[in-house]
């Protein structure tokens, strides 16, 4: 996609990375990404609303180009990350006019890292304001989604707000705005299970932070732009929730079949009792898929063998990942099976304390499941079932 116009004298001058497929060496991205950038012109001066990733500047300045923006003077920098900041050392020096535009907290990481002079800069407050001529543009500080310097520009007589990470998606496409719900709301669900969850709290404080403003459209930085706003920020409000649901996940691993067929036994055991029950192979599953579970679900049932006496090595990561992404689960538990033993439960308890679920008491087994393991496994749906119940009925 090149340059699109988005509304009079407001367009995007962004990148599409169709073949990214991989973000910070550790999201998978299925559907590529975008770098949304922004090109705002008031009867009096003209700003660009972010950068884009440096192996894509051409891009950007091959839009910029084509819009003849020979004089851009505010760049507005929401976000200190790369992938929005990194072609802000080139712009600089090609509009030597142009103030970078943002807050203190990021004004000091672009200086540190992007080697920015000081002098560049043009520093405001949350809530201040620029003038356009016939443009306002609004500053509102929407921290931690996921750094602790972002913010958003609220165009206050074009009812758009300027979003940056906060609502975005990892969907690269030429359709600029959102035709397929579906679809967006899909890739938006796995931007935020990777990357917003872990900081649920501020999410819940920055959507409380815009709920007076009227806003119609909605433009992030990655993915498509939101003309139906609502859509999108009643989706958040869903995900951030202390609301759960009646589902379980099971990550699993299994060497030679024991722990597998504790992992069917189980599975056929909650469905039985009416929970949702999601399944993940380690060894072949999408840990985005995974993240994306993680957003809604009750409860976690860990389920390894037991090698170097030990959890397997990709359920350590898949604990860990767990712990790091700290979604709002109530419930955590741990199957599997041991030929002669280790500290498999000590291990993955030790990873996962930090989180606030309620440990329901593990099933550990030697060797191959027995009538008496199954007996177990039953218990542990009923006590889950029961759990399920509890909080459902406290709603
Ligand atoms: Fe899209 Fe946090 O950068």
């Amino acid at each position: 996609m090149s340059m699109q116009k988005i509304k009079e004298n407001i367009y995007f001058v962004g990148a599409i990375d169709w073949n990214r497929k991989l973000f910070d060496e550790l999201i998978t991205l299925p559907n590529g990404t975008s770098y949304n950038s922004y090109l705002i012109r008031g009867s009096e001066k003209t700003a660009l609303l972010d950068s884009v990733d440096p192996p894509m500047y051409d891009t950007l300045a091959g839009n910029l180009k084509e819009l003849d923006a020979s004089r851009i003077d505010y760049i507005i920098s929401h976000h200190a990350e790369q992938d929005h900041s990194g072609s802000l050392p080139e712009l600089v020096k090609v509009y030597p006019e142009s103030r970078i535009v943002t807050n203190e907290k990021c004004k000091s990481m672009l200086m540190d890292l992007l080697l920015i002079p000081e002098e560049r800069f043009l520093v405001v407050q949350d809530g201040d304001t620029i003038s356009l001529g016939d443009k306002t543009l609004q500053f509102i500080f929407t921290p931690w989604v996921h750094w602790p310097e972002t913010m958003s520009t609220y165009l206050k007589e074009d009812k758009i707000l300027f979003s940056c990470d906060f609502f975005g998606s990892h969907y690269a496409t030429d359709e600029l705005f959102v035709r397929d719900e579906n679809k967006i709301y899909n890739a938006a669900k796995r931007y935020y299970a990777e990357i917003m969850m872990p900081f649920r709290t501020s999410i819940i404080k920055n959507l409380d932070k815009i709920k007076d403003l009227d806003i119609e459209m909605i433009a992030p930085s990655h993915g498509q732009v939101y003309d139906k706003a609502g859509f999108i920020v009643d989706a958040y409000k869903d995900w951030s929730s202390e609301r759960v649901k009646n589902e379980v996940i099971i990550p699993y691993i299994s060497m030679h079949g024991s722990t597998e067929k504790m992992v069917e036994y189980l599975r056929e055991s909650l469905t039985k009792k009416g929970i949702t029950v999601k399944v993940f192979h380690l060894t072949d599953s999408d840990i985005g898929e995974l993240a994306m579970a993680l957003v809604d679900a009750a409860t976690v049932v860990i389920a390894t063998p037991t090698v170097l006496a030990g959890p397997h090595p990709n359920i350590i990561y898949a604990a860990y990942l767990v712990k790091a992404l700290r979604p709002k689960l109530k419930f955590i538990s741990i199957i599997g099976s041991y030929g002669w033993g280790g500290r498999t439960v000590e291990i993955l308890a030790d990873i996962v304390s930090t989180l606030k679920a309620e440990v329901i008491e593990p099933v550990i087994i030697k060797g191959y499941p027995k009538e008496a393991d199954f007996r177990m496994l039953d218990e542990l749906a009923e006590k889950i079932g029961n759990k399920h119940r509890e909080i459902s009925a406290a709603d």
